[in-house]
């Protein structure tokens, strides 16, 4: 399997370079390490005692029968690393390393010179699928799909800054039974005005319609699957029904998607793939990969490892049972799960991808695990295949979020409750003059608000939507960050001329500018470890941290009103906060304003 290798800077990082120095320090005390990789200096744990830290004394003092604190002091007499950093020793033997606020100013010079913001580049750059948003055409968008979008487009955007190939594609659910009730309560009556103006809400009624209608009569649901035999049998009249359903919700979901700033290479929906389902089944069955059961296709054990640890394996009161998985049903139809082994085929044999990422609910874990296990047995054990699962948005009242009327909210209604919930705020701001000012900053905090609030909690864990909360300006929220930006900004329009700035100038005294250039220095790490784990709230929390270091230092040390080089310091300073905020933002897919 391939690995997405931590990142090798072309320049080494200060923990790298201290780790050096403790190497060869260790080797003038002719110390023999085991095991060098154990060697490790790390960001510290807690920054009172410094920056960095190593528990290396720790670890070789027993081995050399020496007191670790005493062999620390020895190590750090060793250390020669006094233009870069102080080193103390703490507790049973930790190395502290506090760098010199020389060497922080150096390192947010070059940070401030260089046009990526010294975000380093993978050394080996792979092909990356990400699979997300995908919603089901003609049905109501479900809930999980806010998050899959939000969470699929900031990963995309995160591994092509940090140099990968990405290939966003949406695995549109464009197949299926849905299709047989549009079509049912299309040829009822269709208001084709509205498809025109609302195509998502007009398809959504008329599959409402159907799915209200099959619930009463077992006949309507009967002509419903009618429709869909025929639409998959090829009839004109059907397919001319589902073309236009397509064409109409690609245009409904842009709409969406043009809101949210998240777009796509492809839209490789599921009907893509219905000529390779027949013979990939056949293939499968000569491969001895699937076989018969009671009518069905199925993929079943390999029969290679412990249950516990098998997907096709399910325990049912204390017995191991199969649990297959089926890939084409008894009346010949194929399931959601053969068009997924075809996709990945597809994707390997025609993208070359060497990683996908299925963005996808946590509740689908089940089907995936089959899915990667078929696709190794299918060979492909080139691709790593991962599941960025997700959990649950929720109420207030603790339960999955769901609509007064107890339907799961529409993606384009959560946004408009959104930036309505911001008109409030933003209708507070006076210095904002005009009535259209007003909406475009209510829109962009209220759109961005919600996507602040997805990618700011861990994937995993369920959170509660709280619309108030999250259009606040103070908090752990989008319009903090927003306001921290403009306020990095504001600065440069008071400035009476044109000012130049110059690196060299950049000199660090206090306290609140070596925190802030400590925060601002960690951005390429922090952009590397949002792929490493997948999780964006890595990046997210550590754009609002680095906005409270950015508010401490504005609070403790003046810029305009400072003089020659203090001044100039600082407002590289500004500047820099600025552009991080403004380019760690964009890789969340939140855009600054200029003005709020
Ligand atoms: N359409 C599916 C749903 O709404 C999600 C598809 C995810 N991608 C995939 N390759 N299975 O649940």
């Amino acid at each position: 399997m391939i690995q997405l290798s931590p990142p090798k800077l072309s320049d080494m990082t200060i923990p790298e370079i201290l780790r050096e120095k403790v190497l060869t320090a260790l080797e003038s005390l002719e110390v023999v390490v085991p095991d060098p990789a154990r060697v490790q200096v790390t960001k510290a744990a807690d920054l009172r005692f410094g920056d960095f830290q190593s528990n290396i004394a720790m670890m070789l003092a027993k081995g050399l029968g020496k007191n670790p604190r005493e062999f620390a002091e020895d190590l750090s007499d060793r250390i020669a690393a006094e233009g870069l950093c102080e080193i103390s020793i703490a507790g049973p033997g930790f190395l502290n390393f506090t760098l010199k606020a020389e060497a922080w100013a150096g390192l947010a010079r070059s940070q401030w010179e260089s046009d990526d913001l010294s975000v380093s580049q993978v050394k080996a750059p792979q092909t990356i699928v990400v699979d997300f948003s995908a919603p089901n055409v003609a049905k109501p968008m479900h809930v999980g799909h806010i998050r899959s979008t939000i969470i699929g487009e900031c990963l995309s955007r995160v591994a092509t800054k940090i140099g990968h190939k990405v290939i966003k594609d949406n695995h549109i659910g464009d197949w299926g039974t849905q299709f047989g009730m549009v079509t049912w309560a299309w040829k009822k009556g269709v208001d084709e005005e509205r498809l025109e103006t609302e195509p998502l809400q007009e398809l959504l009624r008329l599959y409402r319609t159907a799915s209200d209608a099959s619930k009463e009569d077992v006949g309507t649901k009967e002509e419903c699957r009618a429709e869909l035999v025929k639409l998959q049998k090829g009839d004109p009249e059907n397919k001319e029904i589902w073309e236009r359903c397509l064409a109409l919700s690609r245009k409904g979901l842009n709409q969406i998607y043009d809101r949210l700033d998240v777009s796509f290479d492809h839209w490789m929906g599921e009907s893509a793939y219905n000529d390779d389902l027949a013979p990939l089944v056949e293939q499968l069955i000569a491969d001895d990969l699937a076989r018969e059961s009671d009518g069905a296709i199925c993929i079943f054990s390999n029969e290679t490892g412990k249950p516990k640890h098998d997907p096709f394996k399910i325990n049912r009161d204390g017995v191991w049972q199969d649990f297959p998985m089926m890939i084409r049903k008894s009346d010949g139809a194929f399931n959601y799960a053969t068009t997924d082994i075809a996709t990945v085929q597809h994707r390997v044999k025609e993208w070359n991808a060497n990683h996908i990422w299925y963005v996808v609910d946590f509740r689908q874990g089940g089907h995936f695990s089959q899915l990667f296990d078929t696709s190794k047995r299918l060979g492909h054990e080139e691709v790593n295949l991962v599941h960025v699962a997700f959990g649950t948005i929720l109420g207030k009242d603790g339960k999955p979020l769901k609509t007064r009327a107890g339907d799961l909210p529409q993606l384009e209604d959560v946004l408009n409750d959104a930036v309505k919930a911001a008109q409030i705020v933003v209708d507070e701001k006076r210095h904002l003059e005009t009535a259209e000012e007003k909406a475009a900053l209510a829109e962009l905090i209220g759109v961005n608000s919600v996507k602040f609030t997805e990618l700011s909690h861990h994937r995993m864990s369920d959170y509660v939507f709280d619309l108030d909360k999250m259009v606040a300006l103070e908090g752990d929220t989008a319009p903090y960050l927003l306001y921290s930006y403009v306020r990095s900004r504001s600065i440069f329009r008071k400035l009476d001329g044109e000012v130049e700035l110059k690196g060299d100038n950049l000199h660090l005294t206090e306290k609140a500018e070596i925190h802030l250039v400590r925060m601002l220095t960690r951005y390429s790490d922090q952009v590397h470890q949002v792929v490493e784990d997948y999780r964006p709230n890595l990046l997210a929390t550590y754009l609002l941290e680095l906005a409270r270091a950015f508010h401490s230092f504005f609070e403790a040390c003046p810029v305009l009103k400072s003089k020659g080089q203090t001044r100039e310091s600082r407002l590289i300073l500004c500047d820099l906060t600025s552009r991080v905020l403004k380019d760690g933002l964009n890789l969340l897919a939140i855009p600054v304003p200029e003005r709020m």
